[in-house]
């Protein structure tokens, strides 16, 4: 038996990184999914993003769990996309209890600074528009199911160690994003909670996904010591792998964490509240 047998997860940003893996381990304890990905370059930013091919994969990995999956191509910034991916998966599913509002974007290093007005505006509009996109049409299909449900939006731990500025507008866009997510949080989650919906922020340190393990990544890193200075785990890893993100997210979004809600989970390997005493660990990805 699967600890989320029957259930049907909407993942956004499903096309590979933590969102893939999410599916997978998801999909490994009995859900099916709804995956929705823009498999797109956004020009502020540099390293590619995900593909098409990148959301095929994941959908086999999916079923090759002997679970299903709805892989939709969409832009979490256009509520058509969302709506669409929704309801091409209530007709497959008829159902929806679990909701990861997971993509992102990190528009960091787009040079010169001067251009990166526009690296700003698409880090709120899909760091954060696009969440509360996803949060305001799915919140009310999950009432109107009238069986509870979980919502997780994923933040970071830029949230909760202290910050500063290159004056690059992707990083500043980042983490403006970041930390207003966990107000839509609170909002969520004292709205929902009478119908048994939790909502929570997860705030992870560096994962190692196609979003910072790249050349572009190592060099920004190098680039910006004052930025990197807080970004210090204090346990001796660098970097979380995406299954261990995944982990944590099954356990609260099963009957284990059916009392969490209204919550800034940080997974941070001690990086916003333990001095780096031993001199601490940092996330680079330069070998
Ligand atoms: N990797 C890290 O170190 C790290 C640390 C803290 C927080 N996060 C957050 O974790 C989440 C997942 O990122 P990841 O690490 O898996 O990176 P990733 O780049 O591998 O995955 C992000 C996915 O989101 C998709 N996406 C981006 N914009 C989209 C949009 N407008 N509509 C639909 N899909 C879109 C991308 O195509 C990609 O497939 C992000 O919200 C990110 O900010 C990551």
């Amino acid at each position: 038996m699967g600890q989320l047998d029957g259930k049907v997860a909407f993942i956004t940003g499903a096309a590979r990184g933590q969102g893939r893996s999410h599916a997978l381990l998801f999909a490994e304890e009995g859900a099916d999914i709804i995956g929705l990905d823009i498999c797109e370059q956004v020009e502020s930013v540099v390293p590619p993003m995900s593909t098409q091919d990148d959301l095929d994969e994941t959908v086999a990995l999916v079923e090759k769990t002997g679970r299903r999956m709805v892989g939709v191509k969409g832009d979490t910034r256009n509520r058509a996309d969302i709506q669409r991916a929704l309801e091409q998966g209530l007709a497959e599913f008829g159902r929806l209890d679990i909701v990861l509002a997971n993509a992102g974007i990190f528009a960091a290093g787009l040079k010169p600074y001067a251009q990166s007005e526009q690296a700003w505006k698409d880090s709120l509009d899909i760091n954060l528009t696009g969440t509360w996109n996803t949060l305001q049409l799915t919140a009310p299909i999950l009432v109107d199911q009238g069986q509870g449900g979980s919502i997780v939006i994923t933040s970071s731990s830029a949230t909760g160690r202290w910050i500063t500025t290159n004056y690059d507008g992707g990083v500043d866009g980042y983490n403006a994003a970041k930390y207003a997510l966990g107000g839509l949080m609170t909002a969520y989650a004292g709205k929902l909670a009478e119908h048994n919906i939790r909502v929570n922020t997860f705030h992870p340190t560096g994962v190692s996904t196609p979003m910072v393990a790249n050349d572009h990544f190592a060099t920004w890193v190098d680039e910006n010591p004052t930025y990197m200075a807080s970004w210090m785990n204090a346990l001796p890893v660098e970097s979380m792998q995406p299954v261990d993100a995944s982990q944590v997210f099954l356990f609260l979004v099963s009957d284990l964490g059916r009392y969490i809600t209204g919550q800034e989970l940080f997974v941070d390997a001690g990086q916003t509240t333990i001095p780096p005493l031993g001199g601490g660990t940092q996330l680079n990805h330069q070998h």
